[in-house]
């Protein structure tokens, strides 16, 4: 049995996600989380929250409660809404988990064993006005490489660099808006990079038929001079996990914690731990995703990711990971998004524009949002949600395509022949046209689907469906009725018996829908065989009823109303 590991990049705990962050990361991954499955690899799939550094202690501060007390909440929300879009995790983890501390004070305690973390004292940006550091997001100020003036002291959104907030040109406080700025000396533990630059470029260059945005973004940090750059890798915050080495105290480094970028990785291995943790079972259970030399040799690592995460996982993840001397699982492909834009302009969660996913979940089911984000998912390029084509293409695909054959078929055979698989007639030449139709089209959507080409898969999955309704169209069993019942017994018969196939084939996408078809058929989950195989699976004789309306159309009334009400910024 295949073994695919898979993770989502972690959203961070400050908030509700929109669909911009949804898309670009965790929807993917629980697309082809659900597809290994129904190929029948042995999947673990993982995702978690980011709870330490900046963005957690700015929105709980925000939020006016204690910063453990906020994560744990948000926790919660955020897995509540994963679960109403069907994210098939299997762990929903969290930074903060004790497992988590104690793998990333592991692979701290290694690095320093390897000759790879040095202490240094670091110049560190202070406020007079708030009395304290501003490490990372805690200043914003102008690009020095791209210019986009709200970059903050992490990274830049705009260019995907990565910063130090005593790179930023204007710099001012993200808590007071000062700009009453020093730099005061602290000391902090580095990370020694530039000692992996070759290790880390050789893993690159050795990694096959990755998509060219990753690779791209991955070799211009590797090369452009200061990509990989040593890191400092503590901070001087409270909330965190506290710098020590191992199960040892770090002497000199008391009261700081490891910078949130160096431990959020490592909780995708500490998330799968929980897991394991959470079933009862032993840490062999989880070593096996993890350790080559127990059992993830044969492994495959499959990561998502929007864009800009792309560095922290072609550098310095990988970096943790290869300097700590271990046989830990590296990845294996790694699939990056463009960014989702809403409107003519951003999602942005700071300025709260656009559609958040608790919003999208109170107007309308997932997988109306599931198709529609799916199909156009920002692959090559950045697109675009508008309320006019959301419209259009669910009420196209969705309702006239997919749903109106499956209601047609289904009431035609109940008032013909009644709630069972009618019998008669021989398959002809349309039933044969109609099987090598499906076939190539299926072939076409599974390599699509191996390969991770969503929007390709997303249209061979429409076109299927597209044949079907052509099918019924030209076969005309309400015609055929009238002088050949016998033939359009047949008919029916052939149409009924594409809708488990169907249903299989779109679970990944549309879960709930795909669920509603098989229950309505009384057929099994499972991915065909092959087509002429699927086209028989329902005998004559056997019952059916026909399913409630799949997909109800969004009228322009909604449309109009939804627009109007998320034009503005959330409140
Ligand atoms: N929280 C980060 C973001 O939303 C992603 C962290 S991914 C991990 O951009 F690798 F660090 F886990
Ligand atoms: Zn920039």
């Amino acid at each position: 049995m295949p073994r695919t590991l898979i993770t989502s990049a972690i959203p961070y705990i400050n908030g509700i996600k929109h669909l911009g962050n949804l898309i670009g990361s965790q929807l993917p991954a629980d697309l082809y989380a659900r597809y290994a499955r129904a190929r029948g690899h042995e999947v673990m799939f993982i995702c978690a929250t980011d709870e330490h550094g900046t963005p957690a202690e700015l929105a709980a501060a925000k939020a006016g409660k204690p910063v453990a007390e906020y994560c744990a909440e948000m926790w919660q929300v955020q897995k509540d809404l994963a679960d109403g879009f069907r994210l098939s995790f299997d762990h929903f983890g969290r930074s903060s988990s004790p497992q988590n501390h104690r793998l990333t004070q592991h692979f701290a305690g290694r690095l320093d064993d390897a000759g790879l973390i040095e202490e240094r004292s670091s110049r560190q940006v202070y406020s007079n006005a708030d009395g304290r550091f501003l490490p990372d997001r805690y200043v914003e100020g102008t690009c020095p490489n791209c210019g986009y003036d709200r970059a903050r002291g992490d990274q830049c959104e705009n260019c995907t660099k990565q910063l130090d907030p005593t790179d930023l040109i204007e710099p001012r406080s993200a808590i007071s808006g000062s700009t009453d700025l020093e730099v005061r000396e602290t000391k902090h533990l580095f990370l020694l990079q530039s000692k992996l630059r070759d290790r880390l470029d050789a893993w690159i260059d050795g990694q096959v038929g990755w998509p060219v945005l990753t690779t791209s973004i991955a070799k211009k940090w590797l090369h452009d001079g200061d990509g990989l750059q040593d890191r400092g890798i503590t901070r001087d915050l409270d909330w965190g996990v506290p710098v020590a080495k191992g199960d040892a105290p770090w002497p000199g480094m008391e009261g700081k914690v490891f910078y949130v970028w160096f431990d959020a990785p490592i909780e995708y291995i500490a998330a799968t731990n929980e897991w394991a943790d959470a079933e009862g079972r032993g840490d062999a259970d989880w070593r096996r995703w993890w350790r080559t030399d127990e059992g993830a040799q044969d492994v495959r690592y499959v990561q998502f990711m929007g864009k800009d995460n792309v560095p922290f996982h072609t550098l310095s993840f990988p970096a943790t990971l290869l300097g700590s001397g271990e046989s830990w699982k590296t990845v294996d492909y790694l699939k990056s998004f463009n960014y989702l834009n809403y409107d003519g302009g951003q999602f942005s969660t700071s300025q709260g524009r656009g559609v958040f996913m608790d919003q999208a979940l109170a107007i309308l089911p997932p997988d109306y949002w599931r198709w529609w984000l799916l199909s156009h998912v920002p692959e090559n390029n950045d697109t675009e949600f508008t309320w006019e084509a959301f419209q259009t293409d669910v009420n196209k695909d969705l309702a006239d395509v997919l749903g109106n054959f499956v209601s047609r078929i289904t009431k035609f055979c109940r008032s013909k022949f009644g709630e069972a698989i009618p019998e008669g007639g021989t398959p002809g030449e349309a039933e044969q046209a109609l099987g090598t139709r499906l076939a190539e089209g299926l072939a076409r959507y599974e390599s699509h689907m191996d390969g991770i080409e969503i929007r390709k898969a997303a249209t061979e999955l429409r076109a299927l469906w597209v044949a079907g309704n052509e099918y019924l169209q030209e076969a005309a069993p309400w015609a055929t009725f009238k002088t050949d019942p016998e033939q359009a017994a047949m008919q029916v018969r052939t149409a009924l018996n594409l809708i488990p196939l169907y249903a299989n084939l779109s679970a990944p996408f549309i879960p709930d829908a795909a669920g509603a078809m098989l229950d309505a058929m009384g057929a099994e989950p499972g991915w065909p065989e092959d087509v002429a195989t699927a086209m028989g699976v329902l005998p004559p004789g056997h019952g059916f009823t026909v399913p409630d309306v799949l997909f109800a159309k969004i009228t322009d009334e909604q449309r109009e109303d939804w627009a109007a009400r998320f034009a503005g910024t959330r409140a």
